[in-house]
């Protein structure tokens, strides 16, 4: 995920366990082979991480095969070409959802990246451009005998943005359509949906986005029920350790004032579902330093153990635990502003 899934978030979900692949954002190819340092700083990551999938986008043949063979040589283990994000900006440029509409320059796409790499080439894509145009199954076989490895549908359409919700059943059809390994994607926050939509759809694997800033553990309850044990549930220590763990990463990874935006960010998925999150959000988005974080944090947490020891407070937990990130382009700046 654009703006989320940097090289602090994924060392700090991978951690939790359970996590088969993290991939990074998006990278555009054209700031890539101009030597961009933000595109090149988004290709980093640690030997922990792997196995590691570097996600490309781009609408042009040759560089986008420049942009795959930078991510082989960087290490990483995937290649994966983003064919789903709607932003404008992107689609304008030929590349993420766009090429949905030009499958003949997406096929050549994928047989130029072919050509130029000898890691695994993965593809994500969503179901269409638009509701009258939903092509994802002749896509996904294109995508098959151009060599792709693993293909990745989140259930919407551009058009659709992020509104409503994944459509399961054409994640079915072209797991049925394929013979390579095909992965769901689209709202999976809780391990019940996430179950039912896995064996409805007979999909080989499940994709997670904005779940796992909710809840970062995710993966690990995934693995424990699918090996037939209780799903890990953290507690309250956890879940403060797990935020002040997130922070103190991206003080160290980046200037105060990003960092700050950084919690920020997390903090408006990761408050839903705790009691009092509403309020524990509004606090954070408030904080002007790390002190004031580090502080609210704090004065959260000893409030919540109260009520957990003395059972004195309110027991709900925050109700407003919808998705609401609605496009797939990073904040353009993140802070205390940025629309969560
Ligand atoms: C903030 C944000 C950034 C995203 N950036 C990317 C991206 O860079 N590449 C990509 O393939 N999908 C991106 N997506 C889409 C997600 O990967 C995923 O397909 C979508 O959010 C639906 O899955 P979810 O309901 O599990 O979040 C992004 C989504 C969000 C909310």
């Amino acid at each position: 995920m654009a703006g989320v899934t940097d090289y602090t978030f994924r060392r700090l979900i991978k951690r939790r366990g359970g996590v088969g692949l993290v991939v990074s954002e998006f990278i555009s190819v054209e700031g890539l082979t101009r030597n961009n340092p933000k595109s090149k700083r988004q290709m980093r990551f640690d030997e922990d991480e792997r196995p590691f999938a570097v996600q490309i986008f781009g609408g042009r043949p040759e560089r986008m095969a420049m942009g795959a063979e930078m991510a082989e040589e960087v290490g990483a283990d995937i290649l994966d070409v983003n064919c789903g994000c709607p932003a404008p900006k992107v689609v304008k440029n030929g590349g993420g959802s766009g090429l949905l509409r030009e499958p003949q320059l997406l096929e050549t796409i994928l047989k130029e990246i072919k050509k130029s790499i000898s890691i695994p080439l993965t593809l994500k894509l969503r179901i269409g451009y638009s509701d009258s145009s939903i092509n994802v199954v002749e896509i996904a076989k294109m995508a098959e005998q151009c060599g792709v490895e693993h293909i990745q549908v989140h259930g919407r359409t551009r058009e659709q943005g992020y509104k409503g919700l994944a459509d399961w059943d054409w994640i079915r059809r072209v797991k049925e359509s394929v013979r390579v390994p095909v992965s769901g994607n689209g709202d999976i926050t809780t391990l019940e949906y996430g179950l039912r939509k896995w064996r409805e759809s007979g999909v080989d694997g499940i994709l997670i986005g904005r779940g796992a800033m909710q809840n970062p553990w995710i993966f690990r309850q995934f693995a424990d029920l699918i090996a037939g044990s209780e799903p890990y549930q953290p507690d309250i220590a956890e879940k403060k350790a797990v935020l002040l763990e997130f922070f103190a990463m991206c003080r160290e990874e980046m200037p105060e004032l990003i960092a700050l935006g950084k919690m920020k960010q997390l903090a408006g998925q990761f408050t839903k579902g705790l009691v009092g999150g509403a309020q524990f959000r509004q606090t954070l988005y408030h904080s002007q330093s790390a002190d004031e974080i580090l502080d609210n944090i704090q004065t959260y947490f000893e409030t919540l153990g109260r009520r957990a020891t003395f059972g004195d407070g309110v027991v709900e937990a925050d109700a407003d635990a919808d998705l609401t990130f609605e496009t797939c382009e990073a904040p353009a700046a993140i802070g205390a502003t940025q629309r969560v």
